[in-house]
């Protein structure tokens, strides 16, 4: 039997970080790309020099040539660059679209049955250009953000209440980002739902702490952004499908009106295997169409971006 093998794309923190984690999983061999050279080769080399002490035999290279990639089973998409100073949100997103626009082509000529994983910021519209720019079917197309954002509102209930993180279960829709729908109903410690646990105010305090969670670690590190929860996220999505878990976790998944929006899926070995429909109330369903408008509102500006770019 031979070992699956993920490609991930970026060398950066969270890629190097998801890598790390995979390798040492022994989940799969591991192909760290980026397009700065020496970068993958010597994280790599570093990861690979590792694998004695831990002890694991999964085989990690660093390259910037996607020919090595070939016949991957999972490609992770983690490249793109940060906001700079004085670069507006759209001048990110578009340069963030073109850089994966242009990994995704160029990796999936290698691997055209690989299940591709988006991490790339704006998440919901990097998602949609992965698919346009893949051809791939909605299965194999997949956004890891909600099980971040899940595994944050996880972290502060278990902070609240003094108890162990394993007996916290956390359920976040929605879009990626400040309009994220945090559902207190369906998050429980033990089975029981945190609204029985705690007051309204506290509920409401680390649901917002849950969708600020991101800009909370950027002003505390200045420079940067998280990447030991989001590596952590994009590991349990890649062993989920390589182990045929089916998991059922929240994804960025293509479906609401022709877009990418977080909802609780089935990840197996063909991808995204199905969606759990749940019940909402009045009030979540509102939050849900308002973070879904925030989505359509950020692919309308893509393709404006995009429009304006070809003219
Ligand atoms: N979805 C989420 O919940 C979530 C969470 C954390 C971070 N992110 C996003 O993940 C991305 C990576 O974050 P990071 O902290 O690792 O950033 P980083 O700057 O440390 O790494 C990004 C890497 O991408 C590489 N890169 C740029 N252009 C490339 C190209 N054309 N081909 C190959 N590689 C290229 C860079 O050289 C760099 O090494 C960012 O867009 C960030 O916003 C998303």
């Amino acid at each position: 039997m031979t070992r699956n093998k993920v490609t991930v794309i970026g060398a950066g923190n969270v890629g190097a970080t998801a890598a790390q984690r995979i390798a040492e999983a022994g989940l799969a061999d591991v192909v760290l790309i980026d397009i700065v050279e020496g970068l993958p080769q010597g994280k790599g080399l570093d990861l690979a020099e590792a694998a004695p002490v831990l002890p694991h035999d999964a085989r990690v290279i660093g390259t910037n040539d996607y020919a090595e990639t070939a016949g991957s089973d999972v490609v992770v998409v983690t490249s793109g660059i940060a906001r700079k100073p004085g670069m507006s949100r759209d001048e990110l997103m578009a340069t963030n679209a073109g850089i994966v626009r242009s990994v995704v082509q160029a990796a999936v000529r290698h691997s055209p049955d690989s299940i591709l994983v988006i991490v790339t910021n704006p998440l919901d519209a990097m998602c949609h250009v992965a698919m346009q720019a893949s051809g791939f079917p909605r299965e194999r197309v997949i956004g890891m953000a909600g099980v971040l954002d899940s595994a944050r509102f996880r972290a502060f209930i278990a902070m609240e209440l003094g108890v162990s993180v394993e007996d916290t279960h956390a359920f976040v829709l929605g879009g990626h980002g400040d309009t994220m729908v945090p559902l207190p109903r369906y998050s429980t410690v033990a089975g029981i739902p945190i609204t029985e646990l705690m007051t309204p105010e506290r509920v409401q305090a680390l649901v917002e702490r849950t969708a600020n969670g991101g800009a909370e670690i950027v002003a505390l590190l200045k420079t940067g952004s998280a990447y030991y929860a989001p590596a952590a996220a994009t590991f349990e999505m890649v062993e989920s499908i390589l182990q045929d878990r089916k998991r059922v976790l929240p994804c960025a998944t293509y479906g609401v009106d022709g877009l990418f929006v977080g909802v609780p899926v089935v990840l197996g070995a063909r991808g995204m295997e199905r969606v759990i429909e749940i019940k909402l109330s009045a009030d979540e369903r509102a939050a849900f169409e308002r973070s879904a408008g925030a989505v359509r509102d950020l692919v309308g500006k893509l393709d404006e971006l995009a429009a304006a770019a070809a003219s």
